[in-house]
Formats: structure tokens, sequence, C-alpha cells
């Protein structure tokens, strides 16, 4: 039986073993990790992460030929195949700081892998990780290992958070990159015949290691970058009385643009968006391209630019002050369907608010008044790097509460931001919600779910990201 092990058991390693265990039954496959809490979630029946469809890949292989282990050592030395699918957050003190991948994890994980390896193996870089890693890691592992041989493979993960299970299950691509020697080949056409238990062998793309790399990194570049385009776009269509879902849908119907990922809306999140595209910038900077690490720095500009442009229609809107009043929050993870909360615009926008003195009422389906606080009260690029985490400051702890049902926390709010696109959040009785709630009642919308036209008749003033803008706000000074 070939054995497959994969270090890391996050919200890549996790449902991408789940998925390889439940399409090749004759696999054994080991996902272990050095946090012991992840692990025993794994073995639970509380997951440590929400995603639709994987409690029930997990129970379906889990004991069988699916395994979650803290013995790191154990697994890693006895497989053929092993995935590397750690962290690899941005650096932040040192050289690059702010922009380059911190490559620590990987490091230490590579290093022990040389330790404990008594046979030859396929190591493959799930993580996304800055183009030429590969060389890096080959270099820590033939250098530690006596006469074993490593193959290092690249082999990045494109699931969305969300539909990480479908798109697991059905990819648009599988992408394998490898050295272009004999033994290079061999191990791409391994973990090829893996993927080709389910996956069409015309949808598994192979390359030369740096393409595949580099490929990730784009790939995250060039939807971030969509998402931008059309932000930037949704603050001269609230200029000029243009409706964004109808420049969207315009442009969109172009084949050659295509009509995914244009929704206007607060701003990206995620764990990986910025990360990769700071990763990028930085990468460019090293090879003496300024003014191409320019271009992708914009992405980042005009994300932050949507956030702070959020904030500050809140407060203009509601008489220049938000000091003292309660503002509802709904929705604080990155988006629908996942209660991951990294680098989630909720985050600069709550910040935003706690710094104009507002009063925050917040609630996530998905997301624990811990979690929320924790968030509120870390650092940027500081998330993933637990030893820097702080606990919230009393005065901020003042200002937040976090409540378990949307009605409690809108009530008797002067306004409402809607901040993650949560299919129950349209459901809401929003009559009712107006009944409880302060006069003028605002709603704030930057994922532009509800109908503005039926709140407005219930007397909310409203705004939409992107669309023409409330009598009431159209006279107030334009927000930058
Ligand atoms: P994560 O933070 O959820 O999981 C990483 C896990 O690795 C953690 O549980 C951590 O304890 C473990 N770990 C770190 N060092 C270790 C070591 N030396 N030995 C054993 N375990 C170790 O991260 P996530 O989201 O799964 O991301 C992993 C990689 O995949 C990152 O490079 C990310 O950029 C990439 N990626 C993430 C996607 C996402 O949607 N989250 C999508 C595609 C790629």
């Amino acid at each position: 039986m070939v054995k497959i092990c994969c270090i890391g058991a996050g919200y890549v390693g996790g449902p991408t073993m789940a998925v390889i265990a439940l399409k090749c039954p004759f696999i054994e496959v080991t996902v272990v990790d050095i946090s012991v809490s992840r692990i025993d979630a794994w073995n639970s029946e509380q997951l440590p992460i929400y995603e639709p469809g994987l409690e029930d890949v997990v129970k379906q292989c889990r004991g069988k030929n699916l395994f979650f282990s803290c013995d790191v050592e154990k697994h890693v030395g006895e497989a053929d195949i092993v995935f590397v699918s750690v962290n690899t957050p941005t650096k932040t003190q040192g050289l690059g700081a702010g922009k380059a991948a911190d490559l620590t994890y990987w490091e230490s994980a590579a290093r022990m892998i040389a330790d404990v390896s008594k046979s030859d193996k396929i190591v493959v870089e799930k993580s996304t990780v800055p183009v030429k890693t590969a060389e890096a890691i080959e270099k820590i592992l033939t250098h530690n290992s006596d006469g074993i041989n490593f193959q290092i493979l690249s082999n990045p993960e494109f699931l969305a958070e969300g539909t990480a299970i479908q798109d697991l299950l059905t990819p648009n691509r599988v992408l394998i990159g490898g050295r272009e020697t004999p033994e290079g080949i061999k191990a791409i056409e391994k973990l090829k015949n893996v993927y080709a238990n389910w996956v069409p062998v015309e949808s598994i793309l192979c390359t030369n290691l740096w393409s595949a790399e580099l490929s990730k990194l784009a790939a995250n570049a060039f939807l971030a970058q969509r998402i931008s385009s059309v932000n930037a776009i949704s603050a001269l269509c609230e200029a000029t009385g243009a409706d964004i879902s109808e420049v969207s849908h315009s442009v969109g119907t172009d084949t050659r643009i295509g009509p995914k990922f244009l929704n206007a809306s607060v701003g990206f999140g995620g764990s990986c968006f910025q990360k990769d595209i700071l990763n990028l910038v930085y990468i460019c900077e090293c090879n003496g391209l300024p003014e191409v690490a320019n271009y992708w720095k914009h992405i980042i500009r005009i994300n932050d630019y949507q956030k702070s442009r959020f904030v500050n229609r809140v407060v203009s809107s509601m008489f220049n002050t938000a000091s003292g009043k309660k503002i509802a929050i709904l929705g604080f993870a990155f988006k629908k369907d996942t209660g991951d909360t990294r680098e989630t615009p909720a985050i600069d926008v709550c910040k935003g608010l706690l710094g104009e003195k507002a009063n925050l009422s917040i609630y996530d389906p998905q997301v624990s008044a811990d979690h929320i606080e924790r968030d509120l009260s870390t650092e940027k690029f500081d998330w993933d790097h637990p030893a820097h985490l702080q606990p919230m400051s009393p005065t901020a702890i003042k200002q937040v509460r976090v409540e378990w049902d949307a009605y409690e926390a809108t009530k008797d709010a002067h306004g409402l931001c809607f901040l993650t696109e949560w299919d129950e959040f349209k459901k809401l009785d929003f009559q009712r919600i107006y009944n409880d709630m302060q006069r003028p009642s605002f709603v704030f919308d930057g994922r532009n779910i509800v109908d503005a036209v039926k709140l407005r008749r219930i007397g909310f003033i409203v705004y939409s990201v992107g669309k023409p803008l409330d009598p009431w706000l159209k006279d107030l000074p334009a927000v930058a």
C-alpha cells in the first residue's frame, strides 16, 4: 500500500487529504501536525474547520485509510509521498518584513523530513511558496541525509474556502511541477497517478518546478486584481450615479473577461490574497523589477482604500461621529460558508470604527467570541504567528460585544453593517430589526446582499457599495 503523509492539518492539508483518502481507498493517508488541539479536533466529532461536505468525507474514511496524528516523525519516516502544507505567513521581522513569505515552518518541516527519512521520498510542496523555494528545500534535504533520494514536486492547491470539497472533487485543474530529469519525470508520473483516480488526465497539468510555484502566486494575484478593479470602479459609480452591478454585468458578458469574481464589496480577505501578492511584490523587487512590483502593490492599496472608504462612509453618514453609538456588525468571517477570519475585511472595518469610539455588537454564525476578540487585538500580520498574540485592551473590550443572534446584535443600534454575505442574512425580518433600532436607522451593505429598495420602504437609510446613493447620503460631503 502506498503511504502518503501530509505535514500540516489546516484548511488545506485536512480537506485535501480527506478527498485523496476518499478517492484512493488503497492509499493510506495520514495527516500530522504539531498542534495537539488541532489533531484532537480532527479525531473528534467537532472538526477544527467548517467546510460544507467535509464532515461527510472525513466520517467515511477516518479510521479506515485516513488518520490524524501528532506522531509527525513516525508517519513522515514511513511515507512514500510527503505533502508539506504548513503555513507560510508574511514575515513580521527582519529582511523582507511585511512582504516576504516566512518560511520558518517550511524549513523546519524540511529539516525534520531529512532527519527521519530512511527511504527515498517524493516531497510535495502543497503550501504556497515563493518561486524557487524548491531549490532551497532540495539543498536542505540533500545536505542532511545520506544517500536518500528526494524528489521535490510543486503541487499548489487552488481550492477556495467555503467550496473546498467541491473544488477538490472536481478541480478546474491540478498542477504538478517537477525537475525535468528522468527521476523528476517519474515522480511527476507517480503523483499524477494519484490524482488520475478521479481527475481527468487532461486536467492534470505538468510543468517545470518554477512555473508551478509561480502559477499559484500569479493566479491569486489575478483573482485579487479583478476584485480591486471592480472595487475601484465602485467608487466611481458612487460618485457618478452608475450602478456597479449593471457595470459588472455589462463588462463580464464580454467572453474575454467573463462574469466571475466581479462583485463589488468592502474588500477581499482570506489568508492568501494579500500574503501572496506581498510575496510576489517582494520577489519582483529582489529580481530588480520595481515597476512590476509597484503594479501588484496597487491591488492591495485599492483593497485597503475600499475598507477605509467604507468606514468613512459609515461615520460621515451618521453626522460625522460614531462616538458612543452602537453599530451592529453582521458577519465577521472573510466570506460565507467558512469560519475563517484570517485577513477578513471585518477586522479593519471594526478597528476603524473602534478608532471612532463606536460600540460594536458583532454576530457571525460561525465565528466565536474568543476568536473575534483575538482578531481585534492582533497587529497586522501577527495572526499567523501565535507567539505575537496579545490580549484585547481593556478599553477595546468595553467597546465590543459579541452576540449569538442578529436580532440581539441590532437591538438599539444606530447602524448595521453587513460584512459577510451569509445566506441567513438575506432572510432576516428587517421590519423587526427596524422597529428595534434607533432613528434614523442606517444599513451599510458591504456585500450588496440586501434589497435596498425594500429596506428604504421600511424606513432605513441604505448604503450599498457602488450603487446610486440614497438621497440622504447624496447631500453629504463626498467620501474619499
Ligand atoms: P493553516 O494555518 O490552516 O495550517 C497549517 C498547519 O501547519 C497548522 O495546523 C500548523 O500547526 C501546522 N504546522 C506548521 N509547522 C508545522 C510543522 N513543522 N510540523 C507539523 N505541522 C506544522 O494553513 P492553511 O490555510 O492550511 O494553508 C497552508 C498553506 O496552503 C499556506 O501556504 C497557504 O498559503 C496555502 N493555501 C491556502 C489556501 C486556503 O484557502 N487556506 C488555499 C490554497 C493554498
